[in-house]
């Protein structure tokens, strides 16, 4: 049974950043309703509605994963160890992005698909093989006939983007060789829970992912975890190390078990968590809420740092306009001089001396929290002082 836990109002489609102030309205299509859902059966968590892929992933596309040290820095440890482990002849990425992974592997071993053309052609200049198409199965069978098999497949923040996961894991099963492995890394919904970050819900994000879940979902294509890692990149994700059942090489690491029962003694199989983390959602706004206004009130003003994805929800759901958050500012080309959607804040273009102009900062980018105050300390003792609402809205001391 499908039963509903969080009802986040309307919303604008999160990547949108808007050209111009502009008044989105429900009626055109350009807000839908927010709400997330929990499987008492499959034990999957997903957002009701459903945005066709190619009005969100499509030339626009302003997401970059290599605009971050952090992000960087974790495909390039992560690239070293499967060349270690796994030794690919060939490893196909899905959803590559501008290449942040791929880069680090030589050109003949890697195949990248990335549907954004912006962003594939950017790899693509560099003279990597990427198919700029969507991850599905018509798409495989034009790379099996090519390539026969792969090794390994990896995808970061990207199947839990696309509605049909039966056609997406009946892909894999049809390209993986015999002994192939494939690795997938998703925001982790026991830390969304834990962490109370509602805002990894937006359009993109259709499904948040357990370990529960996701044992489920593989069980049905003959596939299963052996391993499991806890990343602390976008707030908290898991990387799930996955075989094919026949495949006896690889062991079952005893991580799989802690991460399942860890699972089960938050209540991720049951409905109870969930009604609870929606009531701590509902607390979160209203905190937040109040530490805004005080500011308001005091006459001071706040930059947001990190035009997310993440923020929009939160904006749009606490309803957070300009006289509460007076600017954004990110470093993502795409996004510079555009609008939050929804909420119409101006985001400017980031540089070293952007915060002298503010009293203080609401993390957008919260899950870069450690990365953004080492870069901005001169700032910090000069008194700048920094707003966050995970685990629980404050302001840092
Ligand atoms: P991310 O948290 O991955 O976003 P999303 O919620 O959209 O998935 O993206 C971080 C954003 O923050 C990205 O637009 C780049 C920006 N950013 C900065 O502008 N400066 C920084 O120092 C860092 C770390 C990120």
């Amino acid at each position: 049974m499908i039963k509903k836990f969080l009802d986040l109002g309307l919303q604008p489609l999160a990547n949108k950043y808007q050209k111009k102030s502009t008044k989105l309205s429900a009626s055109k299509g350009q807000l839908y309703n927010l709400n997330v859902s929990f499987n008492t059966k499959s034990k999957l968590v997903s957002i009701s509605k459903r945005i066709p892929s190619e009005k969100m992933f499509n030339s626009k596309y302003p997401y970059r994963s290599s605009m971050s040290h952090t992000m960087r820095t974790s495909f390039k440890n992560l690239s070293k160890k499967i060349k270690k482990k796994f030794k690919p002849d060939l490893l196909l990425e899905i959803g590559s992005n501008d290449g942040a992974l791929i880069k680090n592997f030589k050109k003949e071993n890697v195949i990248g698909v990335e549907p954004c053309k912006n962003l594939a052609k950017i790899t693509k200049k560099d003279g990597f093989l990427i198919y700029a198409q969507y991850w599905n199965f018509d798409l495989v069978k034009k790379i099996k006939k090519r390539f026969n098999s792969v090794d390994v497949i990896y995808s970061a923040n990207t199947i839990t983007h696309i509605n049909d996961l039966n056609n997406v894991f009946k892909s894999i099963n049809y390209l993986l060789s015999n002994e192939g492995i494939l690795i997938i890394e998703d925001p982790s919904l026991l830390e969304c829970l834990k962490k109370n970050s509602y805002d990894q819900f937006y359009n993109e994000h259709i499904y948040l992912f357990s370990a529960l879940a996701v044992k489920n979902l593989l069980n049905k294509f003959g596939f299963e975890i052996f391993d499991i890692e806890n990343l602390s990149t976008h707030g908290g994700s898991l990387r799930y190390y996955i075989k094919r059942k026949t495949n006896k090489k690889q062991k079952i690491s005893s991580r799989l078990n802690i991460q399942i029962k860890n699972e089960i003694k938050f209540g991720l199989h049951k409905f109870e968590a969930y009604k609870k983390f929606s009531v701590n959602v509902l607390k979160s706004k209203i905190k937040l809420l109040q530490i805004l206004n005080k500011i308001k009130k005091d006459k001071k003003k706040i930059l947001g740092y990190g035009a997310t994805a993440k923020a929009v929800t939160v904006l749009n759901y606490c309803n957070i306009n300009k006289d509460l958050i007076y600017n954004f500012t990110d470093t993502t080309p795409e996004k510079i001089n555009k609008y939050m959607p929804g909420k119409n804040i101006k985001i400017l273009r980031y540089n070293k001396n952007i915060l002298k102009n503010y009293d203080y900062v609401f993390l957008g980018a919260w899950n870069f929290k450690k990365e953004i105050i080492k870069k901005e300390k001169k700032f910090v003792k000069k008194g700048l002082r920094f707003i966050t609402h995970i685990p629980f809205p404050r302001i840092l001391s």
